[in-house]
């Protein structure tokens, strides 16, 4: 995401902004780095999980500590999805076209809000709506609060297109809330090291991640049938 604050290096911290601290510092930046090094520095972040005693067969020994550090009231989250396509060579870009934005604003501060709560935190969606764009009126809209899942024939159905409620998958308070660091549905990294990166590493992890799924093996193969 295009960052007013630092017009030359445009996505430091697309997926997350702390409110600004200073009044020179509209944007948080600088926050919002040095919260991300104290989290990425943090000498334990995880402990024994007390639940996998009673269920080792079902539960991860270890869980995050829930002592670490987290980001104030105010903090904003984006989950910004591009449209990838097959090139003349039929090769996948990237393309400037966003799909959709979801955001998440933290309303409550999330050292003293209850885990699950409605209120600790507001949700958006923006949808890009075709017609709109080729008519040249922008496109992205507005979502109502629970979409129902829309997505094209070809896609995968997957846990994130069945139209859930935000708060089913981001219930924890602050950081916990934070999937991208907390790999909800995966299995906890040996280090959960989580640090800004930039559009272009962006890009190139999900092109190689489509490059290796069987959708992408399915389709090449149609379309070198067909030349
Ligand atoms: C089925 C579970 C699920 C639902 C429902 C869901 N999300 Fe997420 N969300 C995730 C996961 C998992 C990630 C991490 C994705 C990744 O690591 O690339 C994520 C990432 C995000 C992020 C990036 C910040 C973060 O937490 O990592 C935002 C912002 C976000 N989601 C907003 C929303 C909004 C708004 C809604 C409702 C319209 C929503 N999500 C519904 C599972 C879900």
């Amino acid at each position: 995401m295009f960052n007013p604050a630092d017009p030359a290096n445009p996505i430091v911290h697309g997926l997350m902004t702390l409110p600004a601290a200073h009044p020179d510092n509209t944007f948080g930046t600088d926050r919002t780095l040095a919260y991300l090094k104290e989290l990425a520095v943090f000498p334990e972040p995880y402990v024994s999980n007390d639940i996998y005693k009673s269920y080792p067969y079902a539960r991860p020994a270890l869980r995050f500590n829930p002592a670490l550090p987290q980001f104030p009231a105010g903090t904003q989250v984006a989950l910004v999805r591009r449209m990838v396509v097959v090139d003349s060579r039929g090769e996948l870009k990237v393309t400037p076209i966003t799909e959709s934005i979801q955001l998440r604003a933290y309303a409550l501060d999330p050292k003293t809000a209850q885990p699950g709560a409605l209120a600790n935190q507001d949700f958006y969606e923006l949808i890009l709506a075709p017609g709109e764009l080729f008519e040249r009126k922008g496109g992205l809209r507005a979502s109502a609060r629970m979409p129902a899942a829309r997505h094209p024939v070809f896609e995968k159905a997957t846990v994130f297109s069945q139209g859930n409620n935000c708060n089913n998958c981001h219930g924890d308070v602050g950081v916990f809330s934070l999937n991208t660091y907390t790999h909800l549905f995966g299995t906890l990294p040996n280090s959960p090291w989580f640090e800004p990166s930039d559009e272009k590493s962006q890009d190139r992890n999900t092109l190689d991640w489509k490059r290796r799924d069987y959708t992408w093996g399915l389709l090449s193969a149609l379309l070198q049938s067909n030349q």
